[in-house]
């Protein structure tokens, strides 16, 4: 029997996440994202259904490079609006008991002080269940929402990452000791004073004095995502990430990525399993191929060209002529998607690729369609180039999750690629076995880190 793929359910409150223009669907009821049940009822199916984790994906501003119109984004409602994930956090953790539930936040959104108590007392609230998704975004926005002038280059971004996490585990890991909360009535005891400490952090981005306002959570340090695909984002994941997000259009791809980061994982010192690998995917599941056909059709049809290629020139930072769907694009010069265009060119040979193939391949490039049996097979295949989990994209909400639930996973349960129940405890302790972070992790280097001595404040 195979070992049980690990299986996440990727959303965002928004209207339109990833395969934009289906929330006008008669079943796209991700257009109640600003309803508290949409939620609550999906982590009730998610669990039942034996997920391991929902994650929501987060922005903290709109794609587009300076002066771009957003009125694309706005009609599209492409990824606005979109709520704060981690104010519905505490509803989805009452109204679960297994689920791991996990927010992205970006070192430009929140100062670490504040951050690291937000994700303390979360993990509190859910027992030991959160689960955080570091990035560094790309959006010049989100930059300007957050007082800068402009955006901060990218590798620059992951060095301000890295003192960004050095603040968070001082806080998380070394600020206060085990055994640290006493709450002795009979001797009148909250708190131990020897084992609570200031962590003085002074650097280039931060001064926190502390200590941490939270008394140690279950898993201290929240399970750690990341998904740098660039060398410096590989390291980064290397060095901090549990778990990494890949959107390799082929398992071939899903393989190098796998390798790349394995190899980074030795030069930190760190097991090459410490790193949980989820590859994202979308399913067209049918009981017959005929039927896979027909909803295939169907979904390609679905879809909203425009804002798909919005998006993807967003993360790119390059404007795409969407009023052109199909222009062809070899009339296209744009140094920055020059990688994108080969890869369109590679794909369409039977005829002029135009700008519409660029969405459409990018919706079909992670789409796994078939029968659950063909299905099952297929993700036999990203397994063996490394895949530990499969990060679940939806059509529709809860529509994509129930299908999933309902026709995939007692194949995947009887073929091993599912586990059957879930373990124990906390996140971290249902997927490596143990709460709190492994001792090669540059965070548990903070245990212990600021004696013993009782603090003082602003001395
Ligand atoms: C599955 C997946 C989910 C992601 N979610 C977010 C997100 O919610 N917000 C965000 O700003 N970036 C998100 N990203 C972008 C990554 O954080 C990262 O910036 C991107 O993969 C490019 O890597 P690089 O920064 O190393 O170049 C996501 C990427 C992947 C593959």
């Amino acid at each position: 029997m195979p070992q049980p793929l690990l299986y996440s359910a990727f959303v965002m409150d928004t209207a339109s996440h990833i395969l934009h223009g289906l929330w006008r669907q008669p079943d796209g009821g991700q257009v109640d994202f600003n309803s508290l049940e949409l939620w609550t009822d999906l982590v009730k199916t998610l669990e039942r259904g034996r997920f391991d984790v929902i994650f929501f994906a987060d922005v903290h501003g709109v794609y587009g490079a300076p002066g771009e119109s957003i009125t694309r984004h706005v009609k599209a409602g492409l990824q606005i609006p979109s709520n704060d994930p981690a104010v519905i956090l505490s509803a989805l953790a009452s109204h679960t008991e297994h689920l791991g539930l996990a927010i992205t936040s970006s070192i430009v959104q929140d100062h670490p002080f504040s951050f690291a108590r937000k994700m303390s007392t979360l993990d509190h609230a859910s027992r030991g269940r959160i689960a955080w998704n570091i990035v560094t975004n790309g959006l010049s926005n989100g930059a300007r929402n957050f007082g800068f002038e402009s955006l901060t280059p990218h590798d620059e971004r992951y060095a301000w990452a890295e003192e960004y996490m050095e603040v968070v585990y001082k806080l998380w890991e070394g600020s206060w000791d085990e055994g640290a909360l006493l709450q002795d009535r009979v001797r009148g005891i909250h708190g131990d004073p020897t084992k609570v400490h200031r962590i003085d952090h002074v650097g280039r981005h931060y001064r926190v004095e502390g200590p941490h306002l939270v008394s140690p959570s279950p898993q201290r340090t929240p399970l750690l995502f990341q998904a740098g695909s660039s060398p410096a984002g590989m390291d980064f994941a290397a060095r901090h990430g549990e778990a990494v997000f890949l959107m390799a259009p082929a398992p071939a791809f899903a393989a190098q990525a796998v390798a790349a980061i394995r190899e980074r994982l030795a030069a930190n010192g760190r097991r090459s399993d410490a790193i949980k690998f989820f590859q994202g995917l979308s399913f067209v599941i049918g009981s017959t191929e005929d039927e896979v056909a027909r909803r295939d059709r169907a979904l390609d049809e679905a879809i909203d060209y425009e804002a798909m290629i919005t998006h993807l020139g967003g993360i790119m930072g390059i404007d795409l002529d969407v009023d052109a769907l199909d222009r062809p694009i070899d009339s296209l010069t744009t140094e920055g998607a020059r990688s994108l265009l080969d890869w369109v060119r590679a794909a369409v040979t039977d005829r002029v690729p135009t700008v519409r193939d660029i969405g459409l391949l990018a919706s079909r490039s992670s789409r796994v369609s078939g029968t659950p049996e063909g299905i099952a097979d297929q993700l036999t295949a990203w397994q063996a180039a490394g895949v530990d989990g499969i990060n679940v994209i939806n059509a529709v909400i809860p529509g994509s999750y129930v299908d999933f639930i309902e026709h995939l996973m007692p194949v995947l349960r009887r073929r091993g690629l599912a586990a059957q129940d879930y373990r124990p405890g906390s996140l971290r302790r249902k997927i490596f076995g143990h709460d709190r972070l492994a001792d090669g992790h540059p965070g548990a280097a903070w245990r212990g880190a600021f004696g013993t001595a009782p603090g003082t404040v602003g001395a």
